[in-house]
Protein backbone atom coordinates (compact mmCIF):
# COMPACT_ATOMS: atom_id res chain seq x y z
CA UNK A 1 0.00 0.00 0.00
CA UNK A 2 1.04 2.89 -0.77
CA UNK A 3 2.53 5.25 2.13
CA UNK A 4 0.50 8.85 2.73
CA UNK A 5 2.61 11.69 1.70
CA UNK A 6 2.56 14.32 4.98
CA UNK A 7 3.34 18.33 4.77
CA UNK A 8 4.92 19.36 7.78
CA UNK A 9 4.60 23.27 8.38
CA UNK A 10 7.24 24.58 11.11
CA UNK A 11 10.77 22.82 11.87
CA UNK A 12 11.51 23.91 15.38
CA UNK A 13 11.62 21.60 18.60
CA UNK A 14 7.97 20.19 18.07
CA UNK A 15 7.85 19.88 14.33
CA UNK A 16 11.43 18.02 14.96
CA UNK A 17 9.57 15.45 16.89
CA UNK A 18 6.56 14.90 14.53
CA UNK A 19 8.75 14.73 11.54
CA UNK A 20 10.32 11.63 13.42
CA UNK A 21 7.54 10.10 14.54
CA UNK A 22 5.84 10.28 10.54
CA UNK A 23 8.87 8.93 9.10
CA UNK A 24 8.88 5.77 11.74
CA UNK A 25 4.92 5.67 11.00
CA UNK A 26 4.22 2.14 9.11
CA UNK A 27 1.96 4.30 6.28
CA UNK A 28 3.42 7.42 6.05
CA UNK A 29 6.20 9.30 4.72
CA UNK A 30 7.34 12.85 5.52
CA UNK A 31 6.93 14.60 2.22
CA UNK A 32 7.33 18.10 2.40
CA UNK A 33 8.72 20.17 5.07
CA UNK A 34 7.91 24.24 5.32
CA UNK A 35 9.84 26.88 7.85
CA UNK A 36 9.93 30.72 7.35
CA UNK A 37 13.63 29.56 8.52
CA UNK A 38 14.85 27.99 4.92
CA UNK A 39 17.98 26.44 6.86
CA UNK A 40 15.70 24.67 9.86
CA UNK A 41 13.24 23.24 7.09
CA UNK A 42 16.29 22.23 4.64
CA UNK A 43 18.45 20.22 7.71
CA UNK A 44 14.70 18.79 8.83
CA UNK A 45 13.95 17.58 5.41
CA UNK A 46 17.63 16.13 4.69
CA UNK A 47 17.34 14.27 7.92
CA UNK A 48 14.13 12.60 6.85
CA UNK A 49 14.87 12.19 3.50
CA UNK A 50 11.83 14.64 2.79
CA UNK A 51 11.56 18.14 0.48
CA UNK A 52 12.04 20.74 1.67
CA UNK A 53 10.06 23.78 0.39
CA UNK A 54 9.80 27.87 0.54
CA UNK A 55 5.91 28.30 1.00
CA UNK A 56 2.83 26.74 2.70
CA UNK A 57 1.47 26.98 -1.29
CA UNK A 58 3.54 24.28 -2.03
CA UNK A 59 2.39 22.09 0.29
CA UNK A 60 -1.33 22.82 -0.31
CA UNK A 61 -1.10 22.59 -3.68
CA UNK A 62 0.42 19.36 -3.96
CA UNK A 63 -1.94 16.24 -4.69
CA UNK A 64 0.62 13.45 -3.08
CA UNK A 65 -0.03 15.41 0.62
CA UNK A 66 -2.62 13.40 2.22
CA UNK A 67 -2.28 15.62 5.52
CA UNK A 68 -0.24 18.79 7.10
CA UNK A 69 0.73 19.08 10.38
CA UNK A 70 0.97 22.66 11.78
CA UNK A 71 3.94 22.96 14.27
CA UNK A 72 5.10 26.23 13.41
CA UNK A 73 4.99 29.51 16.06
CA UNK A 74 1.50 29.79 17.88
CA UNK A 75 0.34 32.86 16.16
CA UNK A 76 0.70 31.10 12.66
CA UNK A 77 -2.28 28.64 13.67
CA UNK A 78 -5.01 29.88 13.07
CA UNK A 79 -4.65 30.99 9.45
CA UNK A 80 -2.92 28.12 8.43
CA UNK A 81 -5.59 25.59 9.65
CA UNK A 82 -7.85 27.72 7.28
CA UNK A 83 -5.97 27.57 4.38
CA UNK A 84 -5.31 23.54 4.90
CA UNK A 85 -9.02 23.10 5.49
CA UNK A 86 -9.30 25.03 2.37
CA UNK A 87 -7.25 23.01 0.11
CA UNK A 88 -9.16 20.34 1.39
CA UNK A 89 -5.98 18.75 3.46
CA UNK A 90 -7.18 17.29 6.55
CA UNK A 91 -4.94 19.30 9.51
CA UNK A 92 -3.17 17.92 13.06
CA UNK A 93 -2.66 21.22 14.28
CA UNK A 94 -0.87 22.14 17.61
CA UNK A 95 -2.02 23.84 20.59
CA UNK A 96 -3.12 26.43 20.76
CA UNK A 97 -5.39 27.30 17.82
CA UNK A 98 -4.60 30.23 18.77
CA UNK A 99 -3.83 33.32 21.41
CA UNK A 100 -7.13 34.90 20.65
CA UNK A 101 -10.83 33.66 21.08
CA UNK A 102 -11.86 36.38 18.15
CA UNK A 103 -9.79 34.69 15.85
CA UNK A 104 -10.50 30.92 16.70
CA UNK A 105 -14.34 32.11 16.17
CA UNK A 106 -13.50 33.78 12.70
CA UNK A 107 -10.87 30.27 11.78
CA UNK A 108 -14.61 28.64 12.82
CA UNK A 109 -16.49 30.40 10.74
CA UNK A 110 -14.06 29.50 7.70
CA UNK A 111 -13.82 25.66 8.45
CA UNK A 112 -17.33 24.60 9.54
CA UNK A 113 -19.00 24.20 6.34
CA UNK A 114 -15.52 22.32 4.87
CA UNK A 115 -15.24 18.85 5.17
CA UNK A 116 -11.54 18.15 5.88
CA UNK A 117 -11.20 17.76 9.45
CA UNK A 118 -9.21 19.55 12.41
CA UNK A 119 -7.69 17.82 14.87
CA UNK A 120 -5.94 19.91 17.60
CA UNK A 121 -2.91 18.37 19.58
CA UNK A 122 -3.58 18.21 23.35
CA UNK A 123 -1.01 15.00 23.30
CA UNK A 124 -2.27 13.95 26.98
CA UNK A 125 -5.58 12.84 25.74
CA UNK A 126 -2.82 9.77 24.18
CA UNK A 127 -1.57 8.69 26.88
CA UNK A 128 -1.89 5.37 27.83
CA UNK A 129 -2.38 6.47 31.50
CA UNK A 130 -4.62 9.13 31.47
CA UNK A 131 -6.78 7.04 29.04
CA UNK A 132 -7.00 4.30 31.75
CA UNK A 133 -7.57 7.06 34.61
CA UNK A 134 -10.85 8.65 32.15
CA UNK A 135 -11.95 4.71 32.13
CA UNK A 136 -11.25 4.35 35.80
CA UNK A 137 -13.82 7.34 36.54
CA UNK A 138 -16.29 6.42 34.34
CA UNK A 139 -16.24 3.40 35.17
CA UNK A 140 -17.21 4.68 38.93
CA UNK A 141 -13.98 3.60 40.55
CA UNK A 142 -13.72 6.05 42.91
CA UNK A 143 -17.42 6.83 42.95
CA UNK A 144 -19.44 10.51 42.58
CA UNK A 145 -16.07 12.68 41.50
CA UNK A 146 -16.19 15.79 44.72
CA UNK A 147 -12.41 17.17 43.06
CA UNK A 148 -9.33 16.81 41.51
CA UNK A 149 -5.66 18.12 41.84
CA UNK A 150 -3.75 18.73 38.75
CA UNK A 151 0.22 18.97 39.07
CA UNK A 152 2.42 20.26 36.43
CA UNK A 153 6.04 21.64 36.89
CA UNK A 154 8.49 21.16 34.02
CA UNK A 155 12.01 21.09 34.64
CA UNK A 156 12.83 24.16 32.57
CA UNK A 157 11.47 26.86 31.22
CA UNK A 158 11.70 26.58 27.35
CA UNK A 159 14.05 29.26 25.55
CA UNK A 160 12.63 33.05 26.35
CA UNK A 161 12.09 34.28 22.61
CA UNK A 162 9.68 31.12 22.60
CA UNK A 163 7.85 32.40 25.91
CA UNK A 164 7.94 35.76 24.79
CA UNK A 165 5.42 34.73 21.71
CA UNK A 166 3.87 31.67 23.61
CA UNK A 167 0.74 33.45 25.17
CA UNK A 168 1.78 33.32 28.36
CA UNK A 169 1.32 30.73 31.21
CA UNK A 170 -2.13 29.69 30.75
CA UNK A 171 -2.39 29.75 27.15
CA UNK A 172 0.46 28.34 26.36
CA UNK A 173 1.31 25.35 29.37
CA UNK A 174 -1.88 25.41 31.34
CA UNK A 175 -4.06 24.81 28.47
CA UNK A 176 -3.08 21.36 28.98
CA UNK A 177 -4.24 20.97 31.97
CA UNK A 178 -7.45 22.51 31.54
CA UNK A 179 -8.19 19.90 28.14
CA UNK A 180 -7.10 17.16 30.05
CA UNK A 181 -9.36 18.28 32.91
CA UNK A 182 -12.27 18.64 30.14
CA UNK A 183 -10.87 15.21 29.00
CA UNK A 184 -11.26 13.32 32.07
CA UNK A 185 -14.43 14.67 33.77
CA UNK A 186 -16.63 15.45 30.44
CA UNK A 187 -17.36 18.68 32.05
CA UNK A 188 -17.04 22.36 31.87
CA UNK A 189 -15.87 24.52 34.47
CA UNK A 190 -18.46 26.94 35.42
CA UNK A 191 -16.07 29.41 37.15
CA UNK A 192 -11.69 29.46 37.29
CA UNK A 193 -9.99 31.66 39.73
CA UNK A 194 -6.25 32.16 39.08
CA UNK A 195 -3.43 33.58 41.13
CA UNK A 196 0.38 33.56 40.03
CA UNK A 197 3.50 35.42 39.70
CA UNK A 198 6.67 35.42 38.06
CA UNK A 199 8.65 33.93 40.56
CA UNK A 200 11.63 31.97 38.71
CA UNK A 201 12.45 34.56 36.35
CA UNK A 202 11.03 38.29 37.60
CA UNK A 203 11.85 39.61 34.38
CA UNK A 204 9.00 37.92 33.01
CA UNK A 205 6.57 40.29 34.86
CA UNK A 206 7.91 42.62 32.41
CA UNK A 207 6.35 41.26 29.39
CA UNK A 208 3.17 40.77 31.66
CA UNK A 209 3.53 36.84 32.23
CA UNK A 210 3.93 34.49 35.15
CA UNK A 211 5.72 30.88 35.15
CA UNK A 212 4.25 29.72 38.57
CA UNK A 213 0.71 29.40 39.16
CA UNK A 214 -2.61 28.02 40.65
CA UNK A 215 -5.86 27.73 39.07
CA UNK A 216 -8.85 26.76 41.16
CA UNK A 217 -11.97 25.23 38.84
CA UNK A 218 -15.59 25.28 39.81
CA UNK A 219 -18.26 22.56 38.34
CA UNK A 220 -21.75 22.74 38.43
CA UNK A 221 -22.70 20.08 40.50
CA UNK A 222 -20.41 21.31 43.28
CA UNK A 223 -17.12 19.86 42.61
CA UNK A 224 -13.91 21.42 42.60
CA UNK A 225 -10.53 21.39 40.33
CA UNK A 226 -6.55 22.62 41.27
CA UNK A 227 -4.11 22.74 39.10
CA UNK A 228 -0.89 23.73 40.14
CA UNK A 229 2.04 24.83 37.25
CA UNK A 230 5.43 25.94 37.77
CA UNK A 231 8.02 26.10 34.58
CA UNK A 232 11.00 25.09 36.91
CA UNK A 233 11.00 22.40 39.08
CA UNK A 234 14.63 21.23 40.21
CA UNK A 235 13.49 17.14 40.91
CA UNK A 236 12.27 16.86 37.19
CA UNK A 237 9.07 16.59 35.51
CA UNK A 238 6.64 16.17 37.90
CA UNK A 239 3.29 15.72 36.53
CA UNK A 240 0.71 14.01 39.19
CA UNK A 241 -2.57 14.01 38.80
CA UNK A 242 -5.71 12.87 41.84
CA UNK A 243 -8.79 12.40 41.77
CA UNK A 244 -10.72 11.80 44.86
CA UNK A 245 -14.58 11.07 44.71
CA UNK A 246 -17.68 9.46 47.20
CA UNK A 247 -15.64 5.81 46.83
CA UNK A 248 -11.98 6.44 46.89
CA UNK A 249 -9.05 7.91 45.14
CA UNK A 250 -7.26 7.65 42.06
CA UNK A 251 -3.77 9.11 41.12
CA UNK A 252 -1.06 8.93 38.73
CA UNK A 253 2.17 10.10 39.26
CA UNK A 254 3.81 11.75 35.64
CA UNK A 255 1.38 9.50 33.64
CA UNK A 256 4.85 7.58 32.99
CA UNK A 257 4.47 4.35 34.87
CA UNK A 258 4.55 3.40 38.72
CA UNK A 259 6.79 5.98 40.89
CA UNK A 260 10.39 5.03 41.19
CA UNK A 261 11.07 3.63 44.57
CA UNK A 262 14.50 2.51 46.38
CA UNK A 263 14.23 -0.16 49.40
CA UNK A 264 17.47 -0.75 51.49
CA UNK A 265 18.47 -1.25 55.42
CA UNK A 266 16.50 1.88 56.29
CA UNK A 267 13.44 1.54 54.25
CA UNK A 268 11.97 2.03 51.18
CA UNK A 269 12.09 5.83 49.95
CA UNK A 270 11.28 7.33 46.52
CA UNK A 271 13.96 7.91 43.66
CA UNK A 272 14.98 11.33 42.37
CA UNK A 273 12.37 11.37 38.99
CA UNK A 274 14.12 11.43 35.68
CA UNK A 275 15.14 15.17 34.41
CA UNK A 276 12.82 14.06 31.43
CA UNK A 277 11.85 17.39 29.30
CA UNK A 278 7.91 17.58 28.98
CA UNK A 279 7.90 16.40 25.49
CA UNK A 280 10.00 13.19 25.85
CA UNK A 281 7.91 12.33 29.04
CA UNK A 282 5.05 12.33 26.42
CA UNK A 283 6.48 10.76 23.63
CA UNK A 284 4.61 7.40 23.58
CA UNK A 285 1.18 10.02 23.37
CA UNK A 286 2.59 12.21 20.68
CA UNK A 287 3.18 8.52 18.77
CA UNK A 288 -0.57 7.31 19.70
CA UNK A 289 -1.71 10.91 18.90
CA UNK A 290 -0.06 10.54 15.18
CA UNK A 291 -1.33 6.67 14.54
CA UNK A 292 -4.64 8.01 16.17
CA UNK A 293 -4.98 10.84 13.32
CA UNK A 294 -3.69 8.98 10.79
CA UNK A 295 -6.76 6.49 11.68
CA UNK A 296 -8.75 9.21 11.58
CA UNK A 297 -7.80 9.78 7.88
CA UNK A 298 -10.10 6.71 6.91
CA UNK A 299 -12.77 7.52 9.17
CA UNK A 300 -13.30 11.22 7.96
CA UNK A 301 -13.94 11.52 11.92
CA UNK A 302 -11.74 13.73 14.24
CA UNK A 303 -9.70 11.56 16.96
CA UNK A 304 -8.40 12.78 20.21
CA UNK A 305 -9.12 17.28 20.53
CA UNK A 306 -11.51 18.61 18.34
CA UNK A 307 -11.03 22.19 16.77
CA UNK A 308 -14.08 23.14 19.17
CA UNK A 309 -12.02 21.36 22.34
CA UNK A 310 -9.35 23.70 21.73
CA UNK A 311 -12.11 26.60 21.41
CA UNK A 312 -13.13 25.55 24.85
CA UNK A 313 -9.66 24.98 26.49
CA UNK A 314 -8.70 28.16 25.08
CA UNK A 315 -11.89 30.11 26.82
CA UNK A 316 -10.49 28.39 30.07
CA UNK A 317 -6.78 29.86 29.29
CA UNK A 318 -8.81 33.43 29.08
CA UNK A 319 -10.71 33.01 31.98
CA UNK A 320 -7.38 31.96 33.98
CA UNK A 321 -5.66 35.73 32.58
CA UNK A 322 -9.01 37.45 33.22
CA UNK A 323 -9.09 36.01 36.78
CA UNK A 324 -5.38 36.92 37.24
CA UNK A 325 -6.04 40.49 36.57
CA UNK A 326 -9.40 41.04 38.05
CA UNK A 327 -8.58 39.02 41.52
CA UNK A 328 -11.61 37.55 41.18
CA UNK A 329 -13.26 34.42 40.08
CA UNK A 330 -14.72 34.09 36.17
CA UNK A 331 -17.26 32.16 34.79
CA UNK A 332 -16.10 31.02 31.25
CA UNK A 333 -19.04 30.51 29.46
CA UNK A 334 -19.49 33.91 28.09
CA UNK A 335 -16.30 33.43 26.51
CA UNK A 336 -17.28 30.76 24.38
CA UNK A 337 -20.83 31.95 24.18
CA UNK A 338 -19.72 32.55 20.67
CA UNK A 339 -19.58 28.55 20.33
CA UNK A 340 -22.41 27.39 17.64
CA UNK A 341 -22.12 24.08 19.13
CA UNK A 342 -22.45 25.49 22.66
CA UNK A 343 -25.40 27.87 21.25
CA UNK A 344 -27.06 24.46 19.62
CA UNK A 345 -26.71 22.05 22.85
CA UNK A 346 -28.16 25.20 25.29
CA UNK A 347 -30.81 25.36 22.63
CA UNK A 348 -31.69 21.49 23.36
N1 LIG B 1 1.87 19.51 22.41
C1 LIG B 1 2.90 19.93 23.12
O1 LIG B 1 3.20 19.41 24.19
C2 LIG B 1 3.75 21.06 22.59
C3 LIG B 1 5.08 21.16 23.00
C4 LIG B 1 5.84 22.21 22.48
C5 LIG B 1 5.27 23.12 21.59
N2 LIG B 1 3.96 22.99 21.24
C6 LIG B 1 3.35 23.97 20.32
O2 LIG B 1 3.99 23.85 19.05
C7 LIG B 1 4.15 25.12 18.46
C8 LIG B 1 5.63 25.33 18.12
O3 LIG B 1 6.37 25.24 19.30
P1 LIG B 1 7.95 24.95 19.26
O4 LIG B 1 8.33 24.69 20.68
O5 LIG B 1 8.26 23.93 18.23
O6 LIG B 1 8.49 26.38 18.84
P2 LIG B 1 9.82 26.71 18.00
O7 LIG B 1 9.98 28.18 18.15
O8 LIG B 1 10.92 25.80 18.37
O9 LIG B 1 9.43 26.35 16.50
C9 LIG B 1 8.47 27.09 15.76
C10 LIG B 1 8.93 27.09 14.30
O10 LIG B 1 7.90 27.71 13.52
C11 LIG B 1 8.58 28.46 12.50
N3 LIG B 1 7.64 29.44 11.97
C12 LIG B 1 7.24 30.61 12.52
N4 LIG B 1 6.36 31.23 11.70
C13 LIG B 1 6.18 30.41 10.63
C14 LIG B 1 5.37 30.48 9.47
N5 LIG B 1 4.57 31.54 9.22
N6 LIG B 1 5.45 29.47 8.57
C15 LIG B 1 6.26 28.41 8.79
N7 LIG B 1 7.05 28.27 9.90
C16 LIG B 1 7.00 29.27 10.79
C17 LIG B 1 9.78 29.06 13.21
O11 LIG B 1 10.76 29.48 12.29
C18 LIG B 1 10.22 27.88 14.07
O12 LIG B 1 11.17 27.07 13.41
C19 LIG B 1 3.59 26.14 19.46
O13 LIG B 1 2.29 26.49 19.07
C20 LIG B 1 3.54 25.39 20.77
O14 LIG B 1 2.49 25.81 21.63
C21 LIG B 1 3.21 21.98 21.70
Amino acid sequence: MARLGIGLIGAGRIGMLHAQIIDQHPRCTLALVQDVDARLAGALALRHDARAVSSVDDILGDPAVAAVVIASSTDTHADLIAACVAAGKPVLCEKPIDLSLARVQQCHELIRERTAHVQIGFNRRFDDHFVALRKAIRDGEVGRVESVHVITRVPSPPPYRYVRDSGGLFRDMTIHDFDLLRFLLDAEPASVFAQGAALIDPGLAAEGDIDSAMVQLAFADGSAAHITNARRCAYGLDHRVEVFGSEGKLSLQNGLGAPLQRSDRIGTARLPLHHDSPILGYLRSFVNQWDAFVGSLETGRVAGASFEDGWHALALAQAACDSLVARSAIDPAPLRAQDPLAQLAASR
